[in-house]
């Protein structure tokens, strides 16, 4: 077995034990397996497992080492040296492993994986359900009718796939008949938006509905107490429900509804765009260049 396999072996393993146990993932030492040649790197290890705690390092000997001087050698550590620099991640790496994902019942019934897609550097991370059928036939998120609409409202706060946004999904396959993504399904795909996440350092996140909003800030209340009022996205371990009290790595988060909501009911337009106003002056005040771009507006 490689050490990519032994990694997803342990975390099915662990997943599956908390889903039968609580239907909830519990915070866990960080366990590493390591292929003598190729050891994986800090992005992607971090990925895998998403959590911080203590260290546990399991060679792919069988030999396990755990505590502080369990690190990559970055802080120094001279018996593992830092990974070279093709280790590190990349969303096209992320995107890679997206598309050939067998991690959970949806690669049987999805046509295409759908990674998400937008600028490098994005302003603003949209973050929606999971694919639809539209999605799922061409490989990109947020193509069908529900979309174009987000694209127009995005537009009309001088926001762009093409430009300055970078428009993702909490699930990246498509649940058979557009059903809610369950809380494994979740699970597995977490590690691929919080990779995406690290890799992109938007200065800002918009979730689009009550799956992406309840996800990404761990809660069970509604969309409609949770729209409208930034709260903290802290990259790294929120998911599996890791606050780390430093408040720096902290990015403002924004849930509004889903464009689909507005698409049903026109009710939700208005409050829509009070959100999106609201996502403006927050980028404004972040970006002198969006500033400056949307003044007057
Ligand atoms: N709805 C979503 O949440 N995401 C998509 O990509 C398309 C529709």
């Amino acid at each position: 077995m490689t050490a990519d396999e032994k990694s997803r072996a342990a975390l099915f393993l662990d997943l599956a034990s908390d889903y039968l146990l609580d239907g909830y993932r519990r915070p866990r030492a960080r366990v590493v397996f390591e292929d003598s040649a190729a050891p994986l790197s800090p992005a992607g290890t971090a990925a895998l497992t998403g959590e911080g705690g203590p260290e546990t390092r399991r060679k792919a000997d069988g030999q396990v080492r755990t505590g502080p001087d369990a690190g990559t050698g970055e802080n120094g550590d001279s018996r593992t040296p830092a990974p070279p620099d093709d280790n590190a991640d990349t969303l096209e790496k992320v995107a890679e492993e997206v598309r050939r994902c067998d991690m959970c019942r949806l690669c049987e019934t999805r046509t295409r994986g759908v990674p998400g897609e937008g600028a490098a550097s994005p302003l603003a991370l949209v973050v929606g359900e999971a694919p639809g059928a539209d999605e799922d036939a061409s490989g990109r998120p947020f193509v069908g009718k529900a979309g174009q609409l987000l694209d127009r409202m995005l537009a009309s706060i001088g926001l762009s796939r093409q430009k300055n946004c970078f428009i993702a999904n909490v699930v990246k396959c498509r649940p058979p008949g557009n059903r809610d993504p369950m809380p494994d399904e979740i699970v597995f795909c977490g590690r691929f938006l919080r990779r995406q996440i690290e890799l992109l350092k938007p200065k800002a996140i918009l979730c689009a509905g009550r799956i992406s909003a309840q996800t990404m800030l761990r809660t069970s209340t509604g969309i409609g107490k949770l729209r409208g009022r930034f709260a903290p996205y802290r990259a790294e371990g929120d998911l599996d429900g890791f606050a780390p009290d430093n408040p720096d790595g902290a990015i403002p988060l924004l849930p509004t509804y889903h464009p689909s909501a507005l698409l049903r009911d026109e009710g939700y337009k208005r409050p829509a765009w009070e959100d999106l106003k609201a996502l403006r002056a927050k980028l404004a005040e972040l970006d002198a260049d969006y500033a400056r771009e949307t003044a007057g507006q």
